[in-house]
């Protein structure tokens, strides 16, 4: 069994400063688990604590069934890899991935053994005899990779290890680190893997589950899925996606016997499950929220229908299988995104967008926090 668990896990840094504030998490054995955040919101701590490589100032981890806050780094079962490969310049591939193998006392027919199925599992048996310096980023972080396989971790941490690449290279290795989960959990080798990156796409491609933190605390842990269709907050709600939700502020009414918002001079009537859900709410100032693609270009025909709003459509970015509008309602901008229209926009004219009002998300103004789920 490789679970690590985090009990009201806290950090405060040698100069007062507290980057960690009590984080509760259940990573199960097996599990790809990503912590993603904003720059500085303390991934790199929490990763780092669960490592060994930061002293916990309060709190517990658990990996497997021992508690390991006061074990050294090299008896908690994990292995890194970080952002910056942390190679040793003047060893061969082979001799970076057999190091602390040797260190471990390990047999030499057995460290060659395993380097040789790792670099066949990572396509890099022809970069062994290589050393750092010639070899490209990508194949350098492939070898990180391996020293960390090499060593059958019960848990593998990755601190950002594809944020030094190419936009290109880093969805090639995503893939494949992934797949390496995969293949390992097939193996029956365990695989526990927690993941630190600041990308979105990268959280959501590659997590079983996603624990979002902000400042230090966590905002939801959730699998990718409910993250974007159930945000808990307006912080996840924002965080995950691209282009990332519109947000605008509104109140909460009632015309006749429907809930609806009012944006500018267009109304838009919550479905009765929503309006029941957010009921105690009437009167009150919220955040709506609606994702782009559940903004469509209203086509004339369609004018009749409710929920629609009007504004001036002041950028389209095409993309081939989808467009980008950019609009403007008074003085906020809003994204929709949809199929490419054959009709073509003229920018700075008015147009009439729909709005999928059974998409909506409403916060409450105070905490933030999602009142329509
Ligand atoms: N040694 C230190 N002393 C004091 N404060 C620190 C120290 N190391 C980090 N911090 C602070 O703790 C917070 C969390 O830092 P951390 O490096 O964990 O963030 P992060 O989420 O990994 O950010 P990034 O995405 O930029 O890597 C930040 O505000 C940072 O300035
Ligand atoms: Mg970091």
């Amino acid at each position: 069994m490789a679970e690590v668990v985090l009990k009201g896990i806290e950090k405060v840094y040698p100069n007062g400063f507290k980057a960690v504030h009590g984080i509760d998490l259940h990573i199960k054995d097996g599990e790809f688990m990503v912590l993603v955040g904003p720059s500085g919101c303390a991934k790199s701590t929490t990763l780092r604590m669960i490592a060994g490589l930061e002293e916990i100032t309060g709190g517990e981890i658990w990996i497997g069934d021992k508690c390991v806050n006061t074990l050294p780094p090299k008896h908690r079962g994990i292995a890194m890899v970080f952002q910056n490969y942390a190679l040793y310049p003047h060893m061969t591939a082979y001799e970076n991935m057999a190091f602390g193998l040797k260190y471990q006392k390990t047999p030499k027919d057995e460290i060659d053994t395993r380097i040789k199925e790792a670099a066949e599992k990572l396509e890099i048996t022809d970069l062994l005899d290589r050393k750092p310096k010639e070899m490209s980023g990508g194949q350098r972080q492939r070898i990180a990779v391996g020293r960390a396989i090499v060593r059958k971790p019960e848990v593998f941490l990755f601190d950002e290890p594809l944020s030094n690449l190419d936009a290109k290279l880093r969805v090639a290795l995503r893939v494949e680190i992934k797949q390496l989960h995969n293949q390992l959990k097939q193996e029956g080798s365990t695989a526990t893997m927690v993941y630190v990156t600041h990308d979105q796409v990268e959280a959501m491609t590659m997590g079983d589950r996603i624990c979002v933190l902000d400042y230090g605390r966590i905002m939801q842990v959730d699998t990718p899925l409910n993250l974007y269709h159930k945000p808990k907050n307006k912080f996840v709600a924002t965080f995950i996606g691209a282009p990332a939700m519109n947000i605008m502020e509104a109140t909460l009414f009632k015309d006749e016997d429907r809930v609806c918002i009012k944006l500018n001079e267009d109304i838009l009537y919550l479905n009765e499950k929503m309006a029941d859900k957010v009921k105690d709410h009437i009167g009150e100032k919220v955040y709506f929220g609606i994702r782009p693609e559940d903004i469509k270009l209203s086509s004339s025909d369609e004018e009749h229908r409710k929920n629609v709003v009007t504004g001036i459509v002041e950028v389209v970015e095409q993309m081939g299988n989808e467009e980008i509008i950019y609009f403007r309602i008074k003085d906020r901008q809003y994204i929709a995104r949809q199929e490419p229209n054959m009709r073509g926009l003229t920018l700075g004219e008015m147009e009439k967008f729909y709005i999928d009002m059974d998409k909506c998300h409403i916060f409450d103004y105070e905490t933030e926090s999602n009142i329509s789920i």
